[in-house]
């Protein structure tokens, strides 16, 4: 974010900064979409440079360059020139620490029309792609490009995770896990990887296959893990000694959320675990330096999903609801 605004700033002022916000996504949206990142990979560049190279309006590239600047995602050099910073590194889609899609994801159209709804998202408590009569999971069956940046979106942010939850858990002993929403499977092969006796099964909707497929055969887990398409509201597959549901339940409303659980729930074995992975809301917004993420996660599903972000209360209460019984709540950097 840019410098905050001083606090002994009159209140309208700091509101009407507030309302303006809107450029940040915006720029670094369009910085993404535009390639500038990757432009500039291969060192400083002049605005007109760049704009050539990616074929833009060399005045309002300028502009936008001064932006990120602003940002800190580029830093402009004494003769004029504008450099990628360690911030903008990670909007390159070749970094380790890419989170372009991400940023994609949430700049793009279907996102960002959905939060022009959230008035009447918040007057009716329904999901703006409802109120258009669709999902956004159904528009992404009608739409491989959308669910292509989806997809890897949550490969970005799923990749940071993996590790921390393969380390958490202990998940020796175990013989096959499922992972339910798995989408392109990166904690399946992040377990698998550090278990090599275990196998997998990478669960969800056939707009993942492609991407699953390629990515097991990328981690030479093709033998131990495959990926299984079909809908969680009907079934999933039976027999495994684990489960995982990671940043799936918080797309969905209670009532959903109850249905993938209990489907869960019939297909595990006797002794089998469910492993709920998701960020804990807080009783009370305000005491950690994470409520920004819950809050404008919490809304971001309610725009996009119809799904929301929960207290420990409220996930013991639905778990409960669907058969299980919490064991432990571990927590991950
Ligand atoms: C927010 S993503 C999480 C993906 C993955 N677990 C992760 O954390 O990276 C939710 C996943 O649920 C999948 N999904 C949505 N509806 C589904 C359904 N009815 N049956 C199976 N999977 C579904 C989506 O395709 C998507 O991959």
């Amino acid at each position: 974010m840019p410098r905050k605004t001083p606090s002994s700033l009159p209140p309208s002022f700091r509101l009407s900064e507030m309302a303006l916000s809107l450029w940040v996504p915006q720029a670094i949206y369009a910085a993404a979409a535009l390639g500038i990142p990757d432009e500039l990979a291969t060192g400083a560049k002049y605005s007109d440079e760049l704009a050539r190279a990616i074929g833009a309006h060399p005045g309002a590239t300028h502009r936008l360059l001064c932006a990120l600047a602003l940002l800190e995602l580029c830093t402009e050099t004494a003769n004029g020139g504008f450099e990628l910073t360690p911030l903008g590194e990670c909007l390159r889609s070749d970094s380790p620490d890419s989170v372009r899609s991400w940023v994609l994801l949430m700049g793009g159209k279907g996102v960002w029309k959905a939060w022009g709804n959230l008035v009447d998202c918040v007057r009716t408590g329904e999901h703006a792609w409802k109120l258009e009569g669709t999902d956004v999971f159904d528009a992404m069956r009608a739409d491989p490009e959308e669910a292509e940046i989806f997809n890897q979106a949550m490969l970005e942010l799923t990749k940071r995770a993996a590790g921390a939850v393969a380390d958490a858990y202990d998940f020796s002993g175990l013989r096959e896990i499922v992972d339910v929403g798995g989408g392109y499977g990166t904690l399946v092969a992040e377990i698998l990887a550090a278990h090599p006796r275990m196998h997998g099964v990478v669960f969800d909707l056939p707009h993942a296959r492609d991407g699953a497929e390629r990515l097991l055969e990328e981690k030479q887990l093709a033998g131990r893990a495959k990926f299984v398409a079909g809908d969680f509201f009907d079934a999933v597959p039976a027999g495994a000694d684990a489960y995982l549901l990671k940043s799936v339940i918080h797309d969905w409303d209670d009532e959903r959320s109850l249905a993938i659980l209990r489907n869960c729930r019939a297909a595990m074995l006797e002794n089998a675990r469910l492993l709920l992975i998701e960020p804990l809301a807080p009783e009370r917004v305000g005491s950690s330096p994470f409520d920004g993420i819950i809050v404008g996660s919490d809304l971001n599903m309610l725009v996009n999903t119809g799904g929301r972000e929960r207290t420990e209360a409220e996930y013991r209460e639905l778990l409960e609801a669907a058969g299980l019984r919490v064991a432990r709540i571990l927590a991950t950097p």
